[in-house]
């Protein structure tokens, strides 16, 4: 699509409210570039870089050389916000691939090296650190788990799913976790944030979203006892991880991201198009599965529709926590990856997008509009931006402009131009070939246990063996 007018034109005939400028703001005009300042909080501009799992770190939790190189290029975006760089596991256990990050005594070395490596580039792009808040996201990953191989799933579950379950072939009598399991993963929260304090990392995210543990507390309606049930008791394991943190690392912030809405798990349409093309993916609900109680942030009667009073209440309580960074998404990149991550091309295990992926991208921003109006002293960080991809810069500073959004936040971008909006804001050209075109290979090839990266556009891993054992796995 050429040009920013007939960009605005698509969004009109798909009935969106996307605000999108004619011309790039520059250097001190940039909304994008002007510094975020509440109570204590000073951020340097509205450019924050999302976390963005990797599977490229050795198998004691440690960071590699590729790992290195990704936190390089996260600082060389110019973004005064990042938002810790990847998920990190409070433990082996709960890591989502044996490759993931972990915080622990004896990786306190890499984790710091990682951050020095960051807040270097940061420096050398921009001039200076002033204004640079570096967090660490911690996570548990819950259902998700995958901590000594990629193909083989250790799930730590709340509650039984029906859909899910039967997707993970989960005997009935499967396991869920124990409240004494629950209390102990509560202290190993405790223990990471303690590390990422004694780091210098600005603040820890609790993350809760994307359907790893904490996000899954959230949706907990059908399990018994103290965590489970009542959204006062759903929302314990949060109250219980902030209490710790502010006791054994009182000088830390502490953040949040959550899937502010959510949707049933999506399944490839079996049938063909009379062309032969695949079909849009398609709800998996049985309507004997309605009202739906296994979700949060949605309709139970209509469970591809958002119901914001849920998520409304927890961000009364990040308040009453006195937590003012809030970074909003929504979905799961494993059951419905169509809303967390809009794409053109779905990822290997995914399906095709059911609808026009503008749609998605709209509806994440109308739901941060909509948080934002309703709680305008929090600090929101917006999510699900790249699929703009050449007219990101245009929609990004004119969503700020208008306050729906504090900070734009840039996930797979940053994987291929990490730069886009920094440069876009300081007046350099956009250099088309690097934008993302949403190919899906950075989630095709950890699934098949490949590190994270842009296989497409970055010759790191085009020309390297990864890519080639990339071609092979999708060849056959
Ligand atoms: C390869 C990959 C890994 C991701 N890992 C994480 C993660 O560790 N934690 C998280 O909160 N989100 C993760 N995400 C989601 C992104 O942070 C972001 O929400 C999503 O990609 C949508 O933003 P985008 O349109 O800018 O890519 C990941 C996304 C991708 C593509
Ligand atoms: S592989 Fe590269 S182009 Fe494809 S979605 Fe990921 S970052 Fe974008």
């Amino acid at each position: 699509m050429k040009g920013v007018e007939r960009f605005k034109e698509h969004i009109r005939a798909l009935g969106l409210n996307i605000p999108c400028d004619d011309e790039r703001c520059l250097d001190q005009h940039s909304p994008l570039r002007q510094m975020l300042v509440k109570e204590k909080l000073v951020i340097g501009n509205r450019i924050a870089v999302q976390p963005m799992e990797g599977w490229d770190g050795f198998a004691d939790g440690n960071p590699s050389e590729h790992t290195l190189r990704r936190w390089r290029r996260f600082g060389r975006s110019g973004a005064k916000l990042i938002w810790g760089g990847e998920a990190v596991a409070v433990s082996h256990e709960g890591r989502a691939n044996p490759n993931q990050l972990l915080a622990a005594e004896h990786t306190t070395a890499g984790l710091s090296h990682l951050r020095t490596v960051l807040v270097e580039e940061h420096r050398r792009v921009t001039g200076s650190d002033h204004g640079l808040m570096l967090g660490l996201q911690l996570t548990h990953s819950g259902r998700f788990s995958r901590p000594n191989s990629s193909q083989q799933g250790e799930p730590g579950i709340l509650y039984h799913h029906p859909i899910l379950d039967r997707r993970m072939k989960l005997p009935e009598d499967y396991p869920v976790l124990t409240d004494g399991e629950i209390r102990s993963i509560v202290e190993d929260f405790h223990r990471a944030a303690l590390l990422a304090w004694k780091l210098g990392f600005d603040f820890v995210d609790v993350k809760h979203c994307h359907g790893y543990l904490g996000h899954e507390f959230l949706s907990a309606h059908t399990r018994e006892g103290p965590y489970g049930g009542t959204f006062e008791n759903r929302t314990r394991f949060l109250r219980e991880v902030v209490e710790g943190i502010r006791s054994v690392a009182p000088g830390l912030g502490i953040a949040v991201r959550f899937s502010a809405f959510d949707t049933v798990p999506f399944r490839p349409n079996p049938e063909r198009a009379p062309n032969g093309k695949p079909q849009p993916g398609i709800p998996d609900i049985p309507a004997s599965l309605i009202p739906y109680r296994w979700g949060f942030g949605l309709d139970p009667f209509h469970p591809t529709e958002w119901d914001l009073s849920e998520p409304i209440l927890f961000l009364s309580l990040l308040e009453q926590l006195n937590i003012r960074l809030v970074n909003v998404t929504a979905g799961s990149p494993y059951y419905s990856p169509h809303i967390q991550r809009p794409a053109l091309f779905p990822p290997s295990d995914g399906y095709q997008p059911p609808q026009d992926p503008l749609i998605d991208v709209g509806r994440q921003m109308e739901m941060t509009r909509l948080l934002k109006q309703r709680f305008p002293n929090l600090i929101f960080v917006g999510s699900a931006y790249t699929y703009l991809q050449d007219f990101l810069p245009y929609v990004a500073q004119a969503v700020v402009r208008e306050g729906w959004v504090d900070m734009v936040g840039l996930g797979r971008m940053v994987l291929t131009y990490p730069e886009l909006l920094w440069e876009a804001s300081g007046g350099q050209p956009i250099q088309h070939k690097r934008i993302c075109r949403t190919f899906s290979d950075c989630t095709t090839a950890p699934r098949n246990g490949l590190p994270s990266g842009c296989y497409p556009l970055d010759d790191y891993y085009k020309d390297s063996d990864f890519g080639e054992r990339l071609k092979f796995l999708k060849k056959g």
